[in-house]
């Protein structure tokens, strides 16, 4: 995690603020900028948001060179001391850095046994120790090869207006325009501001400057072609809503207009195609958090569909489970962003053992999609907010494609009559609900088959951003063990979407009442009067057909996650410890 940008050219201030704007979905625990005019290096570090930075930073409209850091803590408490840029003992050189050093602590060790002084506690820190008095290309080299680790990394230095870098494992992109030189380590920095840019490989070091860009991997030079932006950043402005969070909500539906239109172009029929006509016996699903729920859904199609062994595994895991794969195993691959460090780790792993792989995706020059043999977009436009909505609504959609797909079934007519039943539920009786449970410590969801995995998506949803602890359970488990929690101060969300499961369900909710439990209940079942007695609220669902139904119903729980955040004071759109990005194991 960690987001870094770097600048030469005129106003560098206003320029790396600008980058760290862009990149804060990847951490927001402190910010800082280094920045260098006439051979004299400026430092600001502040607590917390970009905006907290924003107000201490002198700007210049001058010609400068900077390095500039939004942290998501790793290693060592939110503190000045412990926020980037980090100094070298001389204080000339300044670093930012993005991921772990794995062998820091015996670095630094050297360096303490050396006489050299440390000011915080990070990690990144001993990066900027081990450079002496003098920043070159092969200091830079003799530095990064003493690191064992992740690193996507900048280097300034207050005697010369160039940046060094350096990338292994992280992503770090870089663009030169004619009056300036931007490296980032998303190409969203580079919007309005260039139309190509150079996408920094794993091994790759090297400097920019106005004059020249140098990039070498083990001593040669590297000739690398630049990739275009093909992106935009239109829905990066937030006007009609008061958080992204909310906003994105709604933007699910825009999402869908996006598959409908892009799914019938020749380009991703071909690569359905592709896939569907992959010899397999054994298919995973892997991804993190929102996108490995949407793989226990689509799980739910691919089983249906096309009656073969599917198992969804969470990315962190997958590498550690003795998993069989080979040549005829197909992976695929959820995640939104694309950087996530656990699903890439596992896409490698799988590639190893021969494994055709596919990656579903928001980001389609992310480094999964670099990878992956094959990547379907899932078009949900940019997505800011830290807890997942859209994206995961679109994976779902995508994963049913693929599945209709394989079992050469058609998908197009379906998700078009699903587009004009999409419903978002009454704002009002979500509010109610939100401030029912806003002052509880702790929430419970239960459900049965599908809708016990849109409990565990709306109960991360709740826990994420209302930081109230909430778990989910199928309903069938209660009796063996959960039941013991239930007393008359829980409040327990029941989803209830299929009619024959109705029965089951309500079983577990008058087990639940029996023990003082309060119960609401989400759902498009029509009840008799004796049944809606059993609840305290009941929130009603549009009926869509069965394979959209976990969509549908997701749709009020996120509501509900979010309007129960912002009852609480908190900011949903940044919660507290999270970043959008996860890019360290
Ligand atoms: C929760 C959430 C996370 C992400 C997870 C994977 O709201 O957003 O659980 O789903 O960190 O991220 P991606 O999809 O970028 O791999």
């Amino acid at each position: 995690m960690c987001g870094i940008v770097g600048y030469i050219g005129n106003a560098p201030e206003e320029h790396l603020l600008h980058g760290l704007e862009v990149l804060e979905y990847r951490g927001y625990d402190s910010a800082g900028i280094a920045v260098i005019h006439h051979g004299k290096m400026s430092i600001y570090k502040e607590i917390g948001r970009v905006a907290n930075l924003k107000g201490k930073v002198i700007e210049t409209e001058e010609f400068g060179a900077g390095i500039a850091h939004t942290r998501w803590a790793t290693h060592g408490k939110v503190s000045l001391q412990n926020a980037h840029p980090q100094l070298s003992q001389n204080k000339d050189i300044a670093v930012v850095h993005n991921g772990i050093i794995e062998n820091y602590n015996l670095l630094k060790e050297q360096l303490l046994k050396n006489g050299v002084k440390f000011d915080g506690d990070t990690d990144s820190e001993v990066i900027a120790k081990l450079f002496k008095d003098n920043l070159s290309i092969q200091t830079l080299k003799e530095v990064i090869d003493r690191l064992e680790g992740s690193y996507a990394t900048l280097v300034v230095s207050k005697n010369e207006n160039r940046i060094y870098f350096a990338r292994n494992k992280l992503p770090l992109y870089l663009t030169k325009t004619s009056q300036s030189i931007i490296l980032a380590s998303d190409p969203m920095c580079f919007i309005n501001q260039s139309k190509d840019y150079y996408d920094i490989g794993d091994g790759e070091y090297g400097y920019a400057d106005l004059n020249s860009i140098k990039i070498y991997k083990n001593d040669q030079c590297v000739r690398k072609k630049k990739n275009k932006i093909s992106f935009n950043i239109k829905t990066l402005a937030n006007k009609e809503f008061n958080h992204y969070m909310l906003k994105e909500i709604y933007q699910s539906k825009d999402a869908l207009i996006n598959i409908l239109e892009n799914y019938k172009k020749k380009k991703i029929i071909k690569i359905l195609n592709h896939i569907a006509s992959i010899d397999t016996d054994k298919i995973y699903l892997i991804g993190c958090g929102t996108a490995y729920h949407a793989g226990l859904i689509g799980k739910t199609y691919l089983k249906k569909y096309l009656k073969k062994e599917v198992e969804c595994v969470l990315a962190s895991e997958f590498i550690y489970q003795n998993n069989i794969i080979t040549n005829k195993t197909l992976c695929i691959f959820i995640s939104q962003s694309g950087e996530t460090a656990d699903t890439i780790l596992a896409l490698k792993h799988s590639q190893k053992f021969g494994a055709k792989t596919v990656c579903i995706t928001n980001v389609t020059y992310s480094s999964l999609a670099t990878l992956a043999d094959f990547t379907l977009p899932i078009y949900a436009g940019v997505e800011r907010a830290v807890a997942s909505t859209k994206a995961y609504f679109a994976q779902c959609i995508i994963l049913y494609i693929l599945a209709r797909k394989m079992a050469g079934r058609r998908y197009l007519a379906n998700i078009k009559k699903f587009l004009h039943e999409i419903d978002f539920s009454d704002d009002s009786l979500i509010q109610k609900l939100a401030t029912m449970i806003y002052s509880k410590r702790e929430i419970f969801f239960i459900g049965k088959s599908v809708d016990f995995i849109t409990c565990e998506e709306a109960s991360l949803k709740l826990k994420e951003i209302s930081y109230i602890n909430s778990q989910a359970f199928a309903c069938g488990e209660l009796k063996h063990g959960t039941l013991a929690l239930i007393d008359n101060k829980k409040l327990i969300i029941v989803i209830a979407t299929q009619s024959q499961l109705l029965n089951k369900v309500l079983s577990s909710a008058s087990e639940i009442k029996s023990r003082g439990g309060q119960l609401v209940l989400f759902t498009p079942l029509s009840l008799t009067p004796q049944i809606k007695k059993i609840f305290k609220v009941i929130i009603p669902i549009k009926q869509a057909e069965e394979d959209f139904m976990p969509l549908q119903t997701i749709l009020p729980l996120q509501k509900l996650a979010y309007f129960t955040a912002v009852k609480k004071g908190n900011d949903p759109d940044m919660p507290r410890n999270l970043a959008k990005s996860v890019t360290v194991e």
